[in-house]
């Protein structure tokens, strides 16, 4: 089954560029019914009007009342028909609006494993931590921050002579690849939720 995504982004976008291209070649059975910028001047607007999706970039005062921007995120995206909202970089927290009209349907992407290094920062806490394998996750964005049920992860070794230049690099590299997968993942509805026996949400994932 085709799933129409909206996409949230706030910088460059190689996520979406990602997902864009997995689309393209086949690999990722979507299409993107609407890219929404955090930013007016996000370098992913450039590849969203490239791939011909349509855009909606928000200026920082709508966001002065974070509960309105999302009121008017969650529209556009009901409008363009939306199945899934895919976090992809997009700085700024998503609320009830979103979360609400899109329940269990909004990824986020994380640059380390989580529960380990949540928040802004992940590839650089886990680089100075000092541990030897961080990744990437994705998981369902709840109303905890960086804390709903994980669908995928994949783990990058820290190298000895790795720079946090070559780690963020690697990381990135397995998040275009993992992005992508994990949405097919929902498009062949094999993604499920469950509750385990300490009552945590968790997501079983249904083998072909
Ligand atoms: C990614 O590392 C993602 O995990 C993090 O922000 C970065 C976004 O990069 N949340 P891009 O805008 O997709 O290039």
């Amino acid at each position: 089954m085709s799933i129409r995504l909206g996409v949230l982004i706030s910088g460059s976008g190689t996520n979406l560029q990602a997902i864009i291209d997995a689309i393209a070649d086949g690999s990722l059975d979507a299409s993107v019914g609407l890219v929404v910028s955090s930013r007016p001047d996000a370098y992913g607007l450039k590849r969203a009007h490239a791939a011909g999706i349509p855009v909606m970039a928000l200026s920082r005062e709508v966001y002065e009342n974070p509960l309105t921007a999302d009121e008017v995120i969650a529209g556009a995206l009901r409008d363009a028909g939306v199945d899934y909202v895919v976090m992809a970089g997009y700085m700024r927290k998503v609320h009830e609006p979103v979360l609400l009209a899109f329940e269990n349907r909004v990824l986020n992407i994380h640059p380390a494993l989580l529960p380990s290094f949540p928040g802004a920062h992940g590839i650089a806490d886990a680089f100075f931590a000092g541990v030897k394998v961080t990744g990437v996750t994705v998981h369902i964005a709840n109303e905890n921050y960086d804390q709903g049920p994980i669908i995928a992860q994949r783990a990058v070794e820290i190298l000895p002579d790795d720079t946090l230049d070559t780690l963020e690099a690697r990381i990135h590299e397995v998040e275009h690849e993992l992005y992508p997968a994990t949405l097919q993942l929902l498009a062949e509805g094999r993604v499920s939720l469950q509750v385990n026996e300490r009552g945590r949400v968790v997501t079983v994932i249904d083998k072909v």
